[in-house]
């Protein structure tokens, strides 16, 4: 039975202000966010490193892939907010599982220096370039703990974040198109890793 101190009756135009859905059935939850993961202490095996990313859907299906891949952290520099509706529906509730971590957009440069620091290989995901500066991404040991950079819809990965990368990955494909949608492009890169480790000959 639940705590009736807990229960509140509200107007209809209570309800629907605060109800994400068009015809809210009557009835809401609220949760306070104060039980969100937390991220471990130690260094991180898997983060996904998200630079100013835009697209709630993107985000959410990104969190999502995130979740399957094993990932264990994901830092989120400034861009949509990961708790905001549409983001939530899109990751199918992997934004509440997964430990966020927000910053400001200059706090990530040195969060991923001290990272590296503790052994982590920072990995750029950039799209296909003239003159191949980037390998492909299979070829990377993913099995190493790992941060994966990924730029956002319009401006890709911030130049000084680009330059602070140990590696360069990109996924190839046909010149039709200048790159990927990112949470396309994050699936590949983001299951290379489990399959690395457990299909790998040699794993
Ligand atoms: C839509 S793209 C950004 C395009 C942007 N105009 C640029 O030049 O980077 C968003 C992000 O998805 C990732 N991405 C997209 N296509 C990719 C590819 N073929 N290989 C690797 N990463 C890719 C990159 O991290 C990129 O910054």
């Amino acid at each position: 039975m639940p705590d009736p101190g807990r229960l509140r009756i509200a107007i209809p135009e209570v309800l629907a202000a605060a109800a994400t859905t068009g015809h809210p059935d009557g009835v809401l939850l609220t949760l306070a966010a104060v039980d969100l993961p937390a991220p471990a202490a130690g260094p991180p095996d898997f983060v996904l490193v998200l630079d100013r990313l835009q697209d709630p859907g993107n985000l959410g299906t990104l969190l999502r892939t995130a979740l399957a891949a094993g990932v264990d952290q994901v830092w989120l520099s400034e861009g949509a907010d990961p708790l905001q509706p549409k983001v939530l529906r899109a990751s199918s509730g992997a934004a509440l599982a997964l430990p966020l971590v927000r910053m400001a957009a200059t706090d990530l440069p040195g969060r991923l220096a001290a990272a590296r620091e503790r052994g982590v290989q920072l990995v750029a995901a950039v799209v296909p370039e003239a003159g191949g500066a980037a390998q492909p991404y299979w070829e990377l040991d993913w099995r190493r703990p790992t941060a994966l950079l990924l730029g956002n819809e319009g401006a890709g990965l911030a130049p000084e974040l680009a330059r602070l990368a140990d590696r360069r990955v990109t996924i190839p494909h046909s010149p039709a198109v200048e790159s990927l949608n990112v949470a396309a492009a994050a699936a590949l890169l983001l299951l290379e890793r489990p399959r690395q480790a457990h299909g790998r000959p040699g794993a």
